[in-house]
């Protein structure tokens, strides 16, 4: 996967340098351990928010102003509604701040999880069942982190219990564990047996595991059905794999009461541990979260955004963080903390140029709504902070010349026709390059130097010949990272254009 870039400080004297990011995607680690980092867990759906938001607070303020602006009809409020979308301005006004935080906070559960209808449904129709035939069952939720797991269990607990409500139907009791929270992986077993019997007395004999297979074994009348939703279940994987294997065994007991849900960011366990299963006569079904499309991202991020009064990102900027999270993980979270972080460089960078007295002349007036609105810069320099890249950060520390040359080979090779030139054709678009932005270019020998340097760092390929213009040359990294590298440069940017 190429390693992408988002801008970051240019370390250049060119005047018309800005900001600028290195981006490698990192390798998906097999469990969410960021989320502590990035947020807290859940929060209560926006529906027990309802009753236990303070007057004021933002999603009060947010729900508020969409209220109202969702009462507006007519010609004249339409024109009003349209006014008071365009009044975003979060330098003056902290509950916008605070509104637009909250809403893009991994922590705050949306009101609809939107691109995980097809999943959540699927995974409700296999609850549904086991409830209806009271028949205990085991289900394996798999996907890369931030694809939406967690949330979409928090979705199906609210439909099960929506929908047993409705039909009358006796909902099960629900037992939800993370299981990076047990501080021995058997406490899983010692979980489901209190949750089945509870203030049994325990014997000390045999364990919970034995217990539980034992009551599973027996008719024991009155027994409720439990739904247990074991999410992060990587916690529990062992070289031998014998707590995972136990715990899916229970449900296939002549008498288990349990439904089984289990959730594991690791894809490939699936693969190690489902076929010894399987020849065990245990058959979870499987349902397996792809990582978010760039689609899927802009969709997410829009349906969170909605509930604002206001638009806060140019559609470009969203588009670009989209794509560039998209292209490294897909993961939601990424998403979001490159769209708060874009909110933060946005109202930096108004707090300084007003601080500076150096507004941009080009950029809109200040009380313009759409100079408030995070633009495809903030989002790039938002990119930086998540997303880190040795090659990006090469490119944006190579001399200007070196540089120029990198974004001729950009041209050159774009459409993918071409996967590699000669010096002498690189050249006629390095020269072209330099008049368009009345740099005076190097020689060809000096050019060749260069290229050998970016050989030496492997950025590009220089191949042999005695004539400097026939010699071959192919680019070794990712164009897309040299374009990303370089945008934070305005003639970059427009000669790329
Ligand atoms: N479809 C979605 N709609 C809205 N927000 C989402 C969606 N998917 C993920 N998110 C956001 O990303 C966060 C991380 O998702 P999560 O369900 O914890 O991922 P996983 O469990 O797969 O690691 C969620 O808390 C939520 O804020
Ligand atoms: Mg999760």
């Amino acid at each position: 996967m190429p390693a992408f870039a988002a801008l970051r400080q240019f370390p250049s004297s060119d005047p018309t340098s800005e900001t600028r990011v290195a981006v490698t995607p990192r390798k998906t680690r097999p469990r969410s351990d960021s989320d502590a980092a990035i947020g807290s867990p859940l929060r209560k759906s926006p529906r027990l928010l309802k009753e236990s938001t303070p007057h004021g607070s933002p999603t009060a303020n947010i729900r508020k102003c969409l209220k109202s602006s969702l009462n507006l009809s007519g010609s004249p409020q339409k024109k009003q509604l349209s006014e008071e979308r365009q009044n975003w301005n979060p330098r003056v006004d902290g509950t916008q701040r605070r509104a637009v935080n909250e809403a893009l906070h991994v922590s705050t559960a949306p009101a609809n999880a939107v691109c995980r209808e097809n999943e959540q449904n699927r995974i409700l129709d296999f609850c549904k069942k086991c409830v209806k035939e009271e028949k205990a069952g085991s289900l394996y939720v798999c996907g890369c982190p931030g694809t939406g797991k967690t949330l979409s269990m928090e979705k199906v607990k609210v439909m099960l219990a929506d929908w047993a409500n409705e039909e009358c139907v006796q909902y099960p009791d629900v037992l939800p564990i993370n299981c990076t929270s047990l501080a021995n992986m058997n406490d899983i077993f010692s979980k489901i047996l209190e949750q089945n019997h509870p203030g049994k007395k325990r014997s000390r004999s045999t364990s919970s595991l034995q217990q539980l297979q034992n009551l599973y074994s027996q008719q024991t009348p009155g027994m409720k059905m439990i739904l247990v939703i074991a999410d992060e279940l990587d916690y529990l994987i062992t070289r031998d794999r014998a707590v995972l294997h136990d715990l899916f065994m229970l449900t296939t007991l002549p008498f288990s009461r349990c439904i089984l849900l289990g959730v594991a960011n690791a894809i490939d366990l699936a693969d190690r541990f489902i076929p010894k299963l399987r020849s065990l006569n245990c058959k979870p079904m499987v349902i397996t979260f792809c990582a978010y499309s760039k689609d899927q991202i802009i969709n997410i991020l829009q349906e969170r955004l909605r509930a604002l009064p206001y638009t806060v990102f140019q559609p470009q900027a969203l588009e670009l963080c989209a794509r560039k999270v998209a292209a490294a993980s897909g993961d939601m979270r990424k998403a979001l903390a490159v769209c708060r972080s874009a909110i933060e460089m946005l109202i930096g960078d108004s707090t300084l140029s007003s601080l500076n007295g150096t507004e941009d002349h080009q950029k809109p007036a200040a009380n313009d709504s759409v100079s408030s609105q995070v633009r495809i810069d903030h989002v790039a320099a938002a990119l930086s902070k998540v997303y880190k890249s040795p090659v990006v950060d090469t490119i944006i520390s190579l001399p200007q010349h070196q540089q120029i040359m990198l974004c001729s080979a950009v041209k050159l090779f774009r459409g993918g026709k071409k996967k590699d030139t000669t010096l002498g054709e690189l050249n006629k678009y390095y020269v072209e390059v330099c008049k368009s932005t009345l740099i005076p270019p190097v020689g060809i020998l000096e050019l060749s130097s260069m290229c050998r340097v970016l050989d030496d760092q492997g950025i590009l390929k220089l191949g042999q010949s005695r004539d400097d213009k026939l010699r071959r040359v192919t680019l070794k990294v990712d164009g897309a990272d040299i374009v990303f590298a370089l945008q934070g440069v305005r003639f970059f940017r427009n000669c790329l254009q």
